[in-house]
């Protein structure tokens, strides 16, 4: 092994190291800064973050940033002035990048007219109409401004068209009460409210069936993630479609991740089975706060009754943005381009993972649009420890990433596949050697990541 060479650094930041693939001796990166105001924050936010997945929690404390300060194309700086490629995304809205010019432009042209107005605006007529336009099941739109906000309307109305309560569920679907009751993180969610909903496996559609038979006429909807880091089976999607018709059950699409990644329209669009309601949010804005739920005309005029109403709901900037945002996507065809980029990445780690023998400890799976790089736990080492291990080291090595690959259209750029590869092969082979210590944990500069709750089949990626 070549051993790293010491060299000083002009940026006053003490010893750092030049390296070449194994691991540095010291951590090249510093994070003072952060630690610093994350002692700051502790004072007066709880976990110093707004978000699990951003949180402490979800990162090699010690060894990795918590803070950003910036961001541009698909690169963000942190506040000790590290930067790196970013596969976070702020967890998936940010899909064509940072500072994308035209959203940008169409932000600062809403900002000279006003943010939030005293009545409805032209703009949200135009965003429906787009959204109609593009999305199978959509004849009718409202706003919102978080996922949270799209599925919990979506499974009031259901509960309000079909005059039932209960509810399946398959996915993660937000923090509120009727969903996060059947986590483990269910603290705070009465008994009552939890006892409404079950949930069922992805990709069973005769565990769907079981459950709804249970109770033939209790389910309101079925609200689910039709498409993942797993893909729906051949049929999945058509029987749940059936089955759904055949107990009178509300199918929702749970599109917030899936939405404008995999197609425009969808995964709906993408398969070819509508649901009756979706839900959409994350890329819908570039980063600005807004969801959409959207459906048959049927359904979506019993809007008037049920109370789905908000201050923010028509917030200004934000249904700019989106108009934007659509635009791009549409003019730059980001679903393939995106699809395109990480083909090449899975492909890429895929041969990097086997020429460093991890494969016994980390899957490479998921489809083109959201390629993941699983810990498996079957290895030489617990799943957090090799994901904590692999996490600190592609840090080091300047690419910020959770276990999946957060596209934007930025990252279609070879120079950036070719940068991120090259990081890859570094860590894996600094993940390697510290597999082969008697205790691979030696390794780490930090405390391990915790689990927040695996909500879907292989990764706690949700919020
Ligand atoms: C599939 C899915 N549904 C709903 C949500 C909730 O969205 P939000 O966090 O914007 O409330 C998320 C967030 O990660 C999600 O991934």
């Amino acid at each position: 092994m070549k051993r790293p060479k010491p060299f000083s650094s002009s940026a006053g930041f003490g010893p750092v190291f030049e390296w070449n693939n194994a691991r540095p001796l010291l951590m090249t990166r510093r994070f003072d800064q952060t630690a610093a105001l994350q002692q700051r924050a502790l004072e007066t936010i709880p976990l110093a973050s707004q978000t699990f997945s951003k949180s402490v929690l979800q990162t090699v404390e010690g060894a990795a940033p918590l803070f950003l300060e910036r961001g541009d194309g698909c690169r963000v700086w942190d506040v000790d002035g590290n930067n790196y490629i970013d596969f976070v995304l702020g967890l998936l809205p940010v899909v064509l990048g940072y500072r994308h010019p035209g959203v940008d432009a169409a932000i600062r042209a809403q900002l000279e007219k006003g943010i939030s107005f005293s009545l409805s605006t032209e703009l949200e007529v135009e965003l429906a109409e787009r959204l109609v336009r593009h999305i199978p099941c959509a004849e009718m739109v409202r706003f919102g401004k978080n996922g949270s906000d799209a599925t919990t309307a979506a499974v009031r109305l259901a509960r309000a068209h079909t005059g039932r309560d209960k509810i399946a569920v398959c996915g993660y679907h937000g923090w509120h009460d009727w969903y996060i009751g059947t986590t483990p993180r269910d603290l705070g969610v009465p008994d009552a409210v939890r006892a409404l909903t079950d949930s069922f496996p992805f990709n069973d559609a005769g565990a769907l069936e079981a459950l709804l038979a249970t109770a033939p006429d209790a389910y309101a909807a079925v609200i689910m993630e039709p498409a993942g880091i797993d893909d729906p089976a051949p049929e999945f999607l058509q029987t749940v479609r059936t089955l759904c018709d055949r107990f009178g059950a509300v199918l929702i699409f749970d599109e917030i991740v899936t939405g404008f990644r995999i197609a425009l329209g969808g995964a709906q669009a993408h398969y070819g089975v509508a649901p009756d309601l979706a839900s959409f949010g994350k890329a819908l804005g570039n980063g600005m706060p807004i969801s959409a739920i959207v459906g048959r005309r049927d359904i979506m005029v019993r809007m008037e009754d049920i109370f789905f109403s908000g201050t923010f709901g028509g917030e200004a900037l934000s249904l700019a943005a989106a108009l934007a945002t659509l635009d791009a996507l549409e003019k730059d065809d980001v679903p393939n381009r995106i699809a395109g980029a990480g083909r090449k990445l899975r492909a890429g780690v895929s041969e990097i993972v086997d020429e460093f023998s991890l494969r016994q400890e980390f899957t490479v799976k998921g489809p083109d649009w959201w390629p993941a790089v699983l810990p498996s736990g079957n290895g030489r080492a617990d799943a957090m420890i090799t994901g904590s291990l692999l996490k600190q080291e592609l840090i080091e090595r300047g690419v910020l990433m959770g276990p999946t690959f957060n596209l934007c259209l930025a990252h279609d750029d070879a120079a950036i596949i070719e940068q991120t590869l090259a990081a890859w092969r570094g860590a894996a082979a600094a993940v390697s050697e510290a597999l082969a210590l008697n205790d691979p944990m030696r390794a780490l500069r930090g405390k391990p990541m915790r689990p927040v709750f695996q909500v879907r089949r292989h990764a706690a990626d949700g919020a």
